[in-house]
């Protein structure tokens, strides 16, 4: 590493006396604490222009040690400024427009509310409850008795998923009506293999749920419309499970059951 003195060396060597004048000047004692002064380009230069071996080293050495203190101070400087830089410029522009909390007061709208009602005659997307069965169940002011969706296998693996977390802490996991919150006291429901409930039609179940009966409250805003109907499936399932005769086992299956 060159120090003070060495680079001094260095300089009346090889230097003429007007840089070594200018060089001198720059580093004489206190100039800024740098033992290579940031400006003495032209003894570096000067000392560039000599071949041998030992200067080479030196003015490398020189570049070196420039490197080390005074630029590694200066990358410090420019990363911080980078860093706030960098900082202040990601800040979301959106997130500072002007908005409304919930419900807040608005001066703007004649009615004072800032939460607006819908246009009259629009409906968000996917947001259409039609008079259809599949929203109400009923087909004019009768219970449907068919389902108004196909009933694939993927329905009914839904309609079990659903009926054991909604249904069956009361109806218990077959429908007989002794769930876990009625050993606990909640009113017994009836079994869903009773006659009357296995003959209400699928139209019947779907109000229940969505509009509670009796001591049950109601589940429509937990369970949408397709999941009622997929529920409702599976209790059908479940009601068949219990009363199915021998001649309505596929015919490959009824072996299995015969002792
Ligand atoms: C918190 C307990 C509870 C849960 C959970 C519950 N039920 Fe019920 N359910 C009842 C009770 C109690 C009754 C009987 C109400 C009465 O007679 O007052 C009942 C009655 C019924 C009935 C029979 C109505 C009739 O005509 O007798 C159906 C159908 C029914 N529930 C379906 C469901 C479905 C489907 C679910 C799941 C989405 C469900 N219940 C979840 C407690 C529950």
């Amino acid at each position: 590493m060159g120090t003070k003195s060495d680079y001094k060396r260095l300089a009346q060597q090889v230097c003429h006396p007007e840089p070594f004048g200018y060089a001198q000047d720059k580093l004489r004692e206190g100039s800024r604490g740098q033992t290579c002064p940031e400006r003495s380009r032209r003894i570096l230069r000067c000392a560039q222009n000599d071949t041998s071996e030992r200067l080479r080293r030196r003015v490398y050495q020189c570049h070196v040690f420039r490197f080390s203190s005074l630029h590694v101070h200066r990358l410090w400087v420019a990363a911080v400024v980078l860093g706030v830089l960098l900082a202040s410029g990601c800040r979301q522009q959106m997130a500072d427009q002007p908005r409304y909390n919930p419900l807040a007061p608005s001066a703007f709208f004649a009615d004072g509310q800032s939460a607006r009602p819908l246009v009259p005659g629009t409906v968000a997307r996917g947001q259409l409850r039609d008079a259809t069965p599949l929203y109400t169940g009923k087909s004019g002011a009768a219970f449907v008795d068919t389902f108004p969706l196909p009933v694939t296998r993927a329905v009914l693996a839904r309609g079990q998923e659903r009926y054991n977390i909604y249904c069956a802490p009361c109806h218990d996991r077959l429908g007989t009506g002794d769930g876990m919150i009625v050993r606990r006291g909640f009113r017994r429901p009836p079994s869903f293999h009773l006659d009357r409930l296995r003959e209400a039609p699928v139209g019947y179940y779907f109000d229940v749920i969505t509009q509670g009966f009796g001591a049950m409250q109601d589940y429509a805003a937990q369970i949408p419309p397709r999941d009622r109907w997929a529920i409702i499936a599976y209790i059908r399932a479940l009601q068949l499970s219990q009363h199915a005769t021998l001649a309505e086992v596929p015919a490959a299956e009824r072996e299995k059951l015969l002792p």
